[in-house]
This record gives C-alpha cells, structure tokens and sequence, in this order.
C-alpha cells in the first residue's frame, strides 16, 4: 500500500434496524438456514432443488413467489410450483407447494395475473379469481419419441393463492408440432381489452390473444432473426416502461437464452421496442444484444404482475444450467436474485433497461458506516473504517471511471474482485480465488461485461450475502449476478487503483441482518 488519503474521517453510524413484530416471519425455522453457502439476504427453498420464478404476482398485500421446484431431490426433477410469499420483498414465508404434476405432465414455468373482470368466470368480480398460467411438459409422452409433450394449461384459486384448482378442461394451447413450446406470460393490454400471452416457441417468441384465459389465437411471432442465439429461448415477457426524463413509453421484451448467454451458458437478453396489441417492433439492430444481468448467475428472470404503485419489479433464478446440478450445496439448490426496480435509460439515443435493488432492503440496515472521499493511490484497506462483518452486507458508492478494484476477502484469502477496466470499457467481477470453484470447468472466474453508460463517474451498489454477489454498476444499466463458494465468512474491503489516483465519492456500506433469523424481525 503505497498512499492513503481520506479527506473526512469515516463516520460510524448506528442506526436502527426497523424493528417488526410481524410474527408472521418467526415461523421460517432458522435451524436450516445457517449452512455455509446459505445466503441470509435471498430466497432460498428450505430443501431441494429449485429453479426458475413462476407466476409472480401482488394480491390482497401479497407478492407471491412461484418457484420451479422438485421436493424430492437437490437435483433437477418432475416440475412442480414451490410457493413462498412476502408483504416487503424481504421477508418470506414458506407456503405448501401449490401445484402437483398430473396426468397432463410436470408442470414447467408460467405466470399468474389477478383476473380482476373475471373474465375467466372462474370467479365473481367481488372475489376475483388468481389464475396461473403455465406449462405442462408430458415426460412420458417425451420418452415415447412425441415432439409435441408441451401443452399451456391453467389453474385458478379463490383464497389468495392456498388452494388451486386446474381447470377441467386443460391444455387451453395445444401443442403445434413444436418440441420447444413453453413458458406463457400473460399480462392484460388495457387498449385492446384482451389478455396477451407471450410464449417461448424454439428459436423465437409467439404472442396469443384471448378474452378469457381460456381461448387462445396466435397474433405473431418475433425473434428468428434478431438477438443472440446460441440456444434455446425460454422464459419471455413483454411489458411497458417509460423512458427515464422523457414520459415516452417503449416496450421491453426479455427473453433468457441457454446456453449462448455471455459468460457461458444461461442469461437474459432484452429488446427495447413497441407492441401496437399484436406484433412487437423492436428498436434495436439484428445483431445488438442487450443483457439485463451479465453474471453467471441470473437467469429466466421475469416481472410481478399487478405491482403496486406502477413498480416494474424482476427477480431471476440465481444459478446457470451451465453448472446448475452440482454447485455445492447440500440441503438446497437455486434461489432467487434480489428484486428489482426496472426503468429505462436513453444513451445517446439508445434506450437501455436499468434495474435498481427495491429500495424496502435498504430500510432493514442494521448499521452504516459512511466513508466520504476517499482517495485512492495503489491500494487502501478500509476494513478499520467498518467494524462490521461484510457478509450480507450492501456497498453504495460513486467512483471515477478510472480503472478500480473493489475486493472482498476472507480470513483464507478467498476474494471475490469487482471492477471497472477503463482499455476495454468493461466492468469484470473476479471469482478465480474465491474458494470451492472446482466442481465444474463452466463456473468461470473473471465474469465480464460491456460499459452502456457514459460519463465520467460509476455510481454503483454491491450486495454481497454469504455466497452471492450482485453488483450494479453505473445506477444498474450494467448488472452482473454471481455465487461464489468461500468457506469464511468476508470481513475485509479494500479499494485498489493500478496507476494514478482514483476517487470515490460517498462510500456507504450497510450491515443487514439475516431475512431468516428472529434477530432480524
Ligand atoms: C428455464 C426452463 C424453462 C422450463 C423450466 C423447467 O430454466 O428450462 O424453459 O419451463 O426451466 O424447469
């Protein structure tokens, strides 16, 4: 460590955690929630595998969280919907499982929507019924040599999502000669007073039109010729946002690709557009490819309906197919990425998606320390100035786009680096000497992705939790999702410059207590 300025002295403040006496929480059993690579801060299923999030959606104060689930196994099985729900994006309470496999098959991804009409009749305008809509995906058929074993089906529930009933007249979308022909999201499109329904189809998206989520006609399709294409499309959506300082409203369509996303296997790719009720044009060139979340670790990640306050909220599966069956926890496998905010950005007349962690984590601090201009030559441990330990902990900052490091570390010297590299314009987060990487030669070291901002400085949020690390860097137009497996809990930060100084301005960092533990409610 050559030099080392802090202008003002770093300012230790303690403020209060929000205390809450919702026993509601105090149910989650906190014995099973302390192994090693449990993360205190994400969702995690209490045992087993788990992969996608399926029908996110707000009712009646709740955000129901859906989850590809397979209760027998940390391994990857026959499908069924894991259910979780939260009244703050926090803090969750584990649910029964609320959809079996049945004779029509596993049942694979889908959404829900509040049916507020009742167009379905499922129920009365008084108490509308939640409907989910997802895949079925016939492995018997599968094994028996059919190319068409997936099918859309639906199912309904009347008491804010316990209890659910599938509809006695399933598949409502037969399945047309296509081997790849699932994950329905359904969303209402005011304009035309229909429910639009945006399916993964192969190598493309197709969207269908019905009145009464029973009934489905095809409209278009979108997709053989633009985006990336290294694999199969999965898990799509299609949703309006408004462009940040303008009012102009755009379409955003997210499409999770596997393998072919860009640090090997699993990712999600965006296009920004516009839908007139019937096809989607996009904006974008053929070839350019957006990214919501660049990592390793983020993937088939779609939006709640019927969010509150006209919140655009996204969480992914935070894993990759890459390496998904054998990352090395024992009681679970999967979770769920931190919610997010979703916005739009003009770039010089590019318009890119930036996600930005709800703000509801940030009230749940425990303690602050803020660290103002710090100065950096060479290297600087900060890790006097913050007595806390770093393990779920969130690091808010504004640096100069200068080349920096920001580096994490254990008692062992296992480290997880993230940073800016000023010759290729890319922001990288570095895992190669972050502990047990060794189980698969897909679970990459240094992650990269592109800079889309400009400017001269990096505002940028880091949230690290035990085994995870989600970083969003320029105010979230750049996002990178990663696990990592260290076997000490992280307790040392230090910022580091190769040449010349670089400055960073407002360095908070925040303790949070863990989601699962009675401490923290
Ligand atoms: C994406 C996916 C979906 C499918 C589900 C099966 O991760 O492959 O396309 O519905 O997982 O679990």
């Amino acid at each position: 460590m050559k030099t080392i300025f802090i202008i003002s002295t770093a300012i230790l403040l303690f403020s209060a955690c929000e205390p809450s006496s919702n026993s509601r929480h105090r149910k989650n059993d906190d014995s099973v929630y302390q192994e090693v690579y449990r993360p205190q801060l994400h969702f995690t299923p209490k045992s087993d595998w788990m992969n996608d999030p399926n029908g996110m959606v707000f009712h009646k104060g709740e955000y129901h969280f859906f989850y590809q689930h397979y209760p027998d196994s940390t391994v990857w099985g026959p499908m069924h919907w894991g259910h979780a729900v939260t009244s703050d994006l926090v803090h969750w309470d584990h649910l029964p499982i609320a959809l079996y496999p049945d004779s029509l098959g596993y049942i694979f991804s889908g959404s829900a929507v509040v049916d507020k009409d009742n167009t379905s009749g499922f129920g009365t305008v008084e108490n509308p019924p939640l409907v989910a809509i997802f895949t079925y995906h016939n492995a018997e058929k599968e094994k028996a040599g059919s190319i068409e074993y997936q099918t859309q089906g639906i199912a309904y529930s009347l008491d804010n999502g316990r209890k659910w009933t599938k509809y006695e007249n399933n598949p409502v979308l037969k399945n047309p000669g296509i081997k790849d022909f699932r994950d329905p999201k359904v969303s209402w499109h005011g304009p035309s007073k229909r429910w639009v329904m945006i399916l993964a189809v192969l190598d493309h998206v197709e969207l269908y039109a019905s009145a009464d989520l029973k009934s489905w006609t095809k409209l278009s399709e979108f997709g053989k010729d633009y985006g990336a294409h290294g694999g199969v499309w999965e898990c799509p959506d299609l949703f309006p946002l408004t462009v940040e300082g303008e009012g102009k409203q755009k379409w955003v369509m997210l499409v999770s690709i596997n393998p072919g996303g860009p640090n090997i296997g699993s990712a999600t790719q965006y296009f920004i557009g516009d839908f007139d009720g019937k096809a989607f044009t996009p904006d974008d060139n053929k070839s350019e490819i957006k990214w919501i979340d660049w990592g390793q670790d983020n993937y088939a990640g779609v939006t709640y309906a019927n969010a509150p306050g006209n919140r655009t909220i996204f969480v992914g599966w935070m894993n990759n197919w890459a390496y998904a069956q054998i990352i090395p926890t024992e009681k679970w496998r999967g979770g769920a990425s931190l919610a997010r905010d979703l916005s739009l950005v003009n770039v010089d007349g590019n318009i890119f998606v930036k996600s930005t962690l709800v703000p509801e984590l940030l009230k749940y601090s425990t303690e602050n320390a803020v660290l103002s201009d710090i100065k950096v030559s060479d290297s600087i441990n900060l890790t006097t100035q913050v007595t806390f330990p770093l393990s779920t902990s969130i690091i808010q900052g504004v640096a100069d786009a200068k080349d920096f490091t920001i580096e994490l570390s254990n008692s062992k010297n296992q480290n997880v680096k993230m940073g800016y590299d000023s010759n290729s314009n890319q922001f990288f987060v570095d895992r190669s000497k972050s502990g047990n990487n060794a189980f698969s030669k897909d679970f990459r070291g240094v992650i990269r992705a592109d800079r889309y901002a400009k400017g001269d400085t990096i505002p940028f949020t880091i949230v690290v939790d035990v085994a995870c690390v989600e970083v969003y860097f320029d105010g979230g137009l750049t996002v990178m999702t990663n696990l990592f497996f260290a076997d000490e809990p992280i307790e040392t930060l230090k910022v580091s410059t190769p040449g010349g100084e670089i400055n960073i301005r407002d360095l908070e960092v925040r303790k949070l207590s863990s989601i699962w533990t009675k401490e923290s409610l």
